[in-house]
């Protein structure tokens, strides 16, 4: 199947009270691994990539090569988006000509107004070309890939505003953070997410720094309209993990262990089965 517009995947997720992962993909072996789970497990899929991933994959045009190439040869037939990660403007202009599915505008570093003109200026183009869109308001916390965010609630009604240009998906700061979160974390403001959700009604909502989010919270943010959920570090943490024990197994120095198609399959069924598992837990298993 082509790539697709995220649109249906996410409108069937907030209807049906569950959310689709949004896996960050960094080489072959990481979209190889989410593309054949999602594929066993029947379920829709969205393949996020940062600026800093397109870059070190050799450019966006060589993602979009390599992700259709995919589909075909392993005969992937469950809906998959592949979407640009908090993207600048530019950003997502280069990856709507390079033949991305779906991009993320992220100016919520933006005052409210500037975010608002540059979204509704890529909406705009997004909709001639059926692509979808997310947009940002409220910083995320914490790091990603050199996109440094505070961490803060994002103003329901600044959402509203948003949300009413027509984006296919909103991410809203509730307290989230990239990357691993640090002990004494508040955890998620639920009351900020109410609030969206009732000012946004059926708009998708996006819950951005799934690694390390506990199960009930997860839960509860899903009730409450999250129906897109991206997870990034936690692939990283378990392919490394994986690959270290390999290594320290001394496994690459027998025989042809230095291979790399087996040096890193560890770290491949690693991805594999965190990407299962967030899948299950998120509730789109089978609503391919
Ligand atoms: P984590 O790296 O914390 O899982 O966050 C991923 C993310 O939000 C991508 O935009």
């Amino acid at each position: 199947m082509a790539l697709v517009n995220a649109k249906e995947m996410l409108t069937k997720a907030k209807q049906g009270h569950y959310a689709v992962g949004q896996f960050n993909i960094n080489n072959l072996e990481w979209t190889k691994a989410v593309l054949l789970t999602a594929q066993e497990l029947n379920s829709p899929v969205i393949l996020g990539v940062s600026e800093g991933a397109g870059k070190y994959m050799c450019g966006y045009k060589t993602v979009v090569g390599m992700v259709n190439g995919m589909l075909e040869e392993l005969n992937i037939t469950v809906p998959v988006a592949l979407h640009l990660d908090h993207g600048s403007y530019e950003g997502a202009k280069k990856c709507i000509e390079a033949g991305f599915s779906s991009v993320m505008f992220d100016g919520s570093h933006y005052p409210i107004d500037e975010n608002i003109a540059k979204t509704k200026e890529l909406v705009g183009v997004c909709n001639d070309l059926n692509l979808s869109i997310e947009a940002e308001v409220g910083s995320i916390g914490g790091e990603e890939d050199g996109v440094v965010g505070a961490g803060e609630c994002a103003d329901p009604q600044e959402c509203k505003m948003i949300a009413d240009l027509g984006v296919t998906m909103l991410a809203a700061g509730i307290g989230n953070i990239h990357g691993k979160y640090p002990e004494n974390w508040a955890g998620l403001s639920f009351e900020t997410l109410d609030a969206i959700q009732k000012l946004t009604g059926d708009m998708p909502l996006v819950l951005h720094g799934g690694t390390g989010i506990p199960e009930d919270m997860i839960k509860k943010a899903i009730d409450l309209g999250v129906s897109k959920i991206n997870v990034n570090t936690e692939c990283q943490l378990t392919f490394a993990a994986a690959t270290r024990e390999y290594i320290e197994a001394g496994k690459d120095l027998q025989g042809k262990g230095f291979d790399p198609r087996k040096l890193l399959a560890p770290g491949f069924e690693a991805i594999k089965q965190t990407v299962k598992e967030k899948m299950e837990l998120f509730g789109s298993v089978n609503k391919a």
